[in-house]
């Protein structure tokens, strides 16, 4: 029988693989893989990050993307012509992302011009989402955005028209509008098994965000409870979630950022302090190994599912089949559309990251967010 190799006998093929083909491959990781797919990558991100770098990559001919569906997609949408991009585990989905699709937006769409009329709605698309949707808000004029620029987004939109449709994550959304300081009356929930999403005429006349009824189950796992539970253990600590968490969350926390942002506040943080952190557990633990001199705990464990899929074995054999397996393919008039919305994002500075008061980190100072 045939001994199974172990991970480092697979870890030392990819480094191979990687030697051999130079500048031409580019392995992009996000920050929730497991350490050691991040380890082997080439350049580690949040989800605008990523975007960013395979916007920008002009030499490599081939991109692997480590991270679930959507973000590949997004890859593929800004990547040049000569590139691929592949996926090492086609299966990797995201639960939030498939909770609003194409023809059931269109409905909602359709809902709601008839009673505000089409120029007064602008679309905004959550990164997590199919790119049907992100070519939806790239036809109506709209963009896409993360969670690293959600406010400079909602600025944006509503310095475009009079009220935001904001979808699949209800939570970013409305973090994002409490923090603009739009009033919880003017923003309604959009849940599409309901007619006219359960809302009547008036409140969506009055609406100015309309949040699609959508949420991670990864980050909806972290409750008030769970706050209270560690203040009282760790008084000291400073705890940091991110912006798919439930508004309750976030209202107890100490800052709340993108994975990048909570990246950068574990840097910021001083030698010796407590940090918790309200995210998927892969990262809070790649952190914790990273950051030996401060305490770093995490809120609650929350693992997502699909980052999981990808590991050692799928990454050694999609370069092993390089530019052959799990390549991502959107079609060219869907990608014509969605690419228009992914370069309004791109143009939007991730600066207006979510803060909260009281954060004595360099990141503060960039946290306010206004309405027109
Ligand atoms: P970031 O944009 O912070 O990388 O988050 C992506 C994501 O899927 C969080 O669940
Ligand atoms: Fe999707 Fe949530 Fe996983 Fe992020 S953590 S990829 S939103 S399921």
């Amino acid at each position: 029988m045939v001994n199974p190799k172990n991970d480092k006998e697979i870890a030392r093929e990819i480094l191979d693989i990687k030697k051999t083909l130079g500048q031409e491959l580019l392995i992009l990781t996000h920050h929730y893989q497991r350490k050691d797919i991040v380890d082997l990558g080439d350049y580690r991100g949040d989800s605008f990050g990523l975007s960013q770098k395979a916007a920008a990559d002009k030499a490599g001919r081939f991109i692997v993307f480590c991270g679930v569906h959507f973000m590949a997609e997004s890859a593929e949408i800004l990547s040049q012509p000569h590139q691929t991009v592949q996926i090492p585990a086609v299966e990797a989905g995201c639960w939030m992302a498939d909770m609003a699709d194409i023809d059931i937006v269109e409905e909602a769409w359709g809902d709601i011009t008839s009673i505000t009329s089409s120029d007064s709605v602008i679309p905004i698309v959550y990164m997590n989402s199919d790119a049907a949707l992100k070519a939806f808000c790239g036809r109506h004029g709209g963009a896409v955005c993360t969670s690293s620029n959600a406010p400079a987004a909602f600025r944006w939109g509503f310095g475009e028209r009079e009220k935001i449709l904001f979808f699949p994550d209800q939570h970013l959304g409305r973090n994002t509008g409490n923090q603009m300081g739009i009033p919880p009356e003017e923003m309604i929930v959009w849940d599409p098994a309901k007619p006219l999403g359960g809302n009547t005429q008036d409140s969506i006349k009055k609406a100015r965000v309309i949040l699609w009824d959508g949420y991670c189950l990864v980050h909806t796992r972290f409750r008030d409870k769970h706050v209270l539970k560690m203040r009282e253990r760790f008084p000291e600590a400073k705890i940091v979630v991110h912006p798919e968490c439930t508004e309750d969350v976030v209202s107890l926390s100490d800052a709340v950022g993108s994975t990048s942002f909570i990246v950068k506040y574990l840097e910021n943080a001083p030698i010796g302090s407590t940090i918790i952190i309200g995210t998927e557990i892969n990262l809070v633990n790649r952190l914790a190994l990273e950051n030996p001199e401060k305490k770093v705990l995490d809120l609650y464990y929350s693992l997502c599912p699909n980052m999981f899929k990808i590991n050692l074995g799928n990454l050694l054999w999609t370069l092993k089949n390089i530019g052959q397996v799990n390549v991502v393919t959107v079609p060219e008039d869907t990608k014509k559309d969605a690419r228009a919305a992914l370069d309004r994002m791109l143009a939007l500075s991730p600066k207006a990251l979510l803060a909260k008061k009281g954060d004595s980190f360099k990141e503060r100072q960039t946290a306010r967010v206004t309405t027109r």
